[in-house]
């Protein structure tokens, strides 16, 4: 099976990575904040808004479970609060190899500190939000993944060859 899940926190580089990944494995994009924009013909933020978190994680879960019933395949870029439901993680596992961009809050916070379109980052204190964010979704994300790659301080280039190296050794053992 050739698909690739990318799971991670805002701001790791997903759809960047995600876009490489296409290009090289020559395989399409899927991309899951993108497709929600689309059916929902509105932002995720305007999403948040006007129908909250819980219908917007429920969209992702119905998303995520679509997607594994048609046996979609591809490179996908997942929002990053999907692995946050247990169910979510199971169906990430079977729709490809999941692949954790694992970031210090120090590098998420210089990625995210200006940025204006994660409603979850709206907030006066959006460190301490990304701090605590942070903790309490380590265990989710170690829970989801089958490869943890560390991009502090990497160019997406190099990360989407090191995701690439990594899953051939999986199967080489
Ligand atoms: C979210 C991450 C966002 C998007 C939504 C919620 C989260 O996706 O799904 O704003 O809870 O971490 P990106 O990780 O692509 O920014």
């Amino acid at each position: 099976m050739r698909n690739i899940v990318l799971i991670g926190f805002m701001g790791c580089g997903k759809s960047t990575i995600g876009q490489i990944l296409s290009g090289k494995c020559e395989l399409p994009l899927w991309d899951t904040d993108q497709m929600i924009e689309q059916r929902a013909e509105c932002t995720i933020l305007e999403l948040f808004a006007t129908q909250g978190e819980e219908a917007f994680r429920t969209m992702e879960t119905a998303l995520l479970q679509g997607l594994c019933n048609e046996q979609a395949t591809g490179i996908f870029s997942t929002g990053g609060g999907m692995p946050l439901r247990k169910e979510n993680a199971k169906l990430l596992k079977q729709l490809g190899h999941v692949v954790w961009l694992r970031m210090t809050e120090d590098t998420a916070y210089r990625r995210l500190k200006q940025d204006k379109t994660r409603p979850i980052l709206q907030c006066e204190d959006p460190r301490g939000k990304i701090r605590q964010l942070l903790q309490d979704r380590a265990c989710h994300y170690v829970e989801a993944a089958d490869i943890i790659v560390d991009v502090d301080a990497k160019q997406e280039e190099e990360i989407a060859d090191e995701i690439l190296r990594m899953i051939q050794e999986e199967h080489k053992l």
